[in-house]
């Protein structure tokens, strides 16, 4: 029979061999059970893409491996919870490539009365180990709980994207969102999705007393421009900024608005929407995933969470990792989205769910 030591030094090399057939390409995904700080020790430096996890959150006691010692979530001072898990990110930092990506999903939690503000807890603490946060995103899960009548329901959470160098790799075309309305054509004339056919725009430059000759030909020009474009297709809508007829869009400033500064010097602006539509806004409004409750009783990300993190900040054949895998839903998009994936849990009953879960969904692989 093997000593405990043996049989931890199998699961080690074990773990090990996996992780080298994913980097090394020569598999699509593992699924490795274990403390995640010690797994993640045995991922080599900048070797993975993108990281897309939720931790457990603390206090909430509620997963399949409750009373074992390693269990994130279980310290009985939020302060040593915050520590852990600084201390698993850290290590993130060091597998993650430089132009990678940690999308941290987090939720709030009472105690005392009292919101203790947990996710930006957390968020700060990563700040100040050298993490870059470039979004806060609000998921409005839309269907909140109502447990005590002196306080409105809680409807979010946050994902939090951190990067660790300024430069990262972002994929912002994939993840654009279509422009509903066209331009179209009115009274003869094309004008833009939102009606906008510029003779409002040519009436206040030409009869404007704040912008000189000069300028009034050159805002005069660039209107054509971009009514050229809106006829191509180019553009869908745009709006038009002119000294002493509208205000700077943020402030009058010119100190902190660029905008301000160019009304200053040139006279105008413009906002324009490129026909390739606009990038999502940093509210999410998605349903918790409830579709395949049966088997596992808690927060499971739903698929279309995954999507925009996975698209924007991990190229094709990328690796995406989450350390806290539970039943898979990191790693099964991943590769339905032609990406590789590795999942790391703790407990043994969701890895086995996640290795079940990932069979049913990607038949083609097996
Ligand atoms: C919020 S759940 C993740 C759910 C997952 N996003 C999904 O879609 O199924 C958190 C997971 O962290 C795991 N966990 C807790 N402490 C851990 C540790 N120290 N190392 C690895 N996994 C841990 C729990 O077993 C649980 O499955």
């Amino acid at each position: 029979m093997k000593t405990a030591i043996e049989y931890q030094y199998d699961k080690k090399e074990m773990a090990e061999f996996e992780i080298e057939q994913i980097i090394s390409n020569k598999r699509d995904f593992t699924f490795l059970c274990g403390d995640s700080l010690e797994i993640l020790k045995l991922i080599p430096d900048e070797s993975v893409n993108c990281v897309v996890t939720s931790p457990p959150y603390w206090n909430l006691r509620e997963y399949d491996v409750s009373e074992n010692s390693n269990v994130i979530g279980n310290e009985p001072d939020y302060k040593d919870y915050v520590k852990n898990i600084t201390a698993i990110f850290d290590e993130i930092k060091r597998i993650l490539t430089r132009d990678g990506s940690l999308w941290l999903n987090l939720g709030d939690k009472y105690y005392n009365k009292e919101l203790l503000g947990m996710p930006w807890r957390v968020a700060l603490s990563l700040m100040d180990n050298g993490w870059i946060l470039r979004n806060d995103v609000i998921w409005d899960q839309m269907k909140g709980t109502q447990s005590s009548k002196d306080r409105l329901r809680d409807v979010y959470e946050h994902i939090f994207h951190f990067v660790k160098s300024k430069k990262y790799y972002y994929a912002h075309d994939e993840i654009r969102i279509a422009p509903i309305k066209q331009p179209k054509v009115y009274n003869g004339e094309i004008v833009s999705a939102t009606g906008v056919s510029g003779k409002k725009y040519r009436k206040q430059i030409e009869e404007s007393q704040f912008l000189s000759e000069e300028e009034k030909k050159a805002a005069s020009q660039a209107l054509d421009e971009i009514l050229q474009e809106i006829s191509e297709g180019k553009l869908v809508d745009f709006r038009m900024t002119i000294r002493g007829e509208q205000r700077a869009f943020h402030s009058d400033n010119t100190n902190i608005s660029g905008r301000a500064k160019e009304l200053e010097t040139k006279g105008f602006y413009f906002i324009k929407m490129g026909a390739n539509g606009h990038l999502p806004s940093d509210i999410w409004r998605i349903a918790p995933e409830d579709t395949w409750r049966k088997d596992a009783h808690y927060a499971v990300f739903p698929e279309e969470l995954l999507l925009n993190p996975i698209k924007a900040t991990c190229h094709e054949n990328g690796i995406v990792l989450d350390p806290f895998s539970g039943t898979g839903s990191t790693v099964v998009t991943a590769l339905k989205l032609n990406r590789r994936g590795i999942g790391i849990d703790l407990s043994e009953y969701y890895t086995d769910l996640a290795k079940k879960r990932i069979k049913q969904v990607c038949k083609p692989l097996f």
